[in-house]
């Protein structure tokens, strides 16, 4: 499984890329406008950073600007990702843009009928998310499922990239379906390490080891 953070901000992609855990990053205009940089500035710099996928979002409403945007973006570095929404015209500048050879992330991905037009459209990466789904009561884990099943009857080679993801529960019922990727807030996949009998044993050891007088080095 592929993680991916799900952020624009430079420090939090560093710290976790030092430790091999950053596959690529995905960014979207409210994370642009969390981290408060310019869009071309910030993207360069994720780009020199992680060598692996980059996703920067278009924001043009219809196809033709779609494209044109998607293209600007896919200057900025080899490894950019165009990611467009999952419209009609998304799907139209997904087509395009990756027969121009530009890897594509389809995202805003809400039900399976979404996910098979992306495919067909030749995008790399679909983008359910889960979390959105969730917060509207609905399960954004059958999506995730449902997709793969799909995928896999037909052998689509889009990547199921599950993202708009809010828990630890969230990555490991993804990882357990298959999901190809998963992207996370840095926050998420940093509380992944933590568990409260890990917290307890820690305790245990300490204080025993403080009793026993000795020193390793
Ligand atoms: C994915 O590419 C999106 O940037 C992201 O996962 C959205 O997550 P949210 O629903 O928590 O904003």
């Amino acid at each position: 499984m592929k993680f991916f953070v799900d952020t624009a901000d430079i420090a939090a992609i560093r710290e976790l890329h030092e430790l091999g855990m950053v596959d690529g990053v995905t960014t979207n205009p409210s994370l642009i406008l969390k981290s408060g940089r310019d869009i071309a500035e910030v993207t360069r710099e994720i780009c020199e950073l992680v060598p692996g996928p980059i996703s920067a979002e278009v924001v043009a409403a219809d196809a033709e600007g779609m494209i044109r945007e998607g293209k600007h973006l896919a200057q900025i570095a080899s490894n950019i990702v165009v990611k467009v929404p999952l419209t009609w015209d998304g799907l139209k500048a997904c087509r395009a843009l990756s027969d121009d050879g530009h890897m594509v992330n389809v995202t805003l991905c809400f039900s399976p009928a979404q996910a098979i037009l992306a495919a067909k459209a030749g995008a790399t990466f679909i983008s359910p998310f889960i979390g959105r789904l969730d917060d509207i009561h609905l399960d954004g884990m059958d999506l995730i499922a449902d997709i793969r099943e799909i995928y896999d009857n037909y052998g689509f080679e889009t990547e199921i990239l599950a993202a708009s993801i809010r828990s630890v529960n969230h990555i490991v019922e993804a990882a357990k379906i298959g999901a190809d990727v998963i992207t996370a807030p840095p926050s998420v996949i940093k509380s992944m390490a933590n568990h409260v009998l890990t917290d307890k044993g820690l305790e245990q050891f300490n204080a025993d080891w403080a009793k026993t007088g000795q020193k390793i080095v």
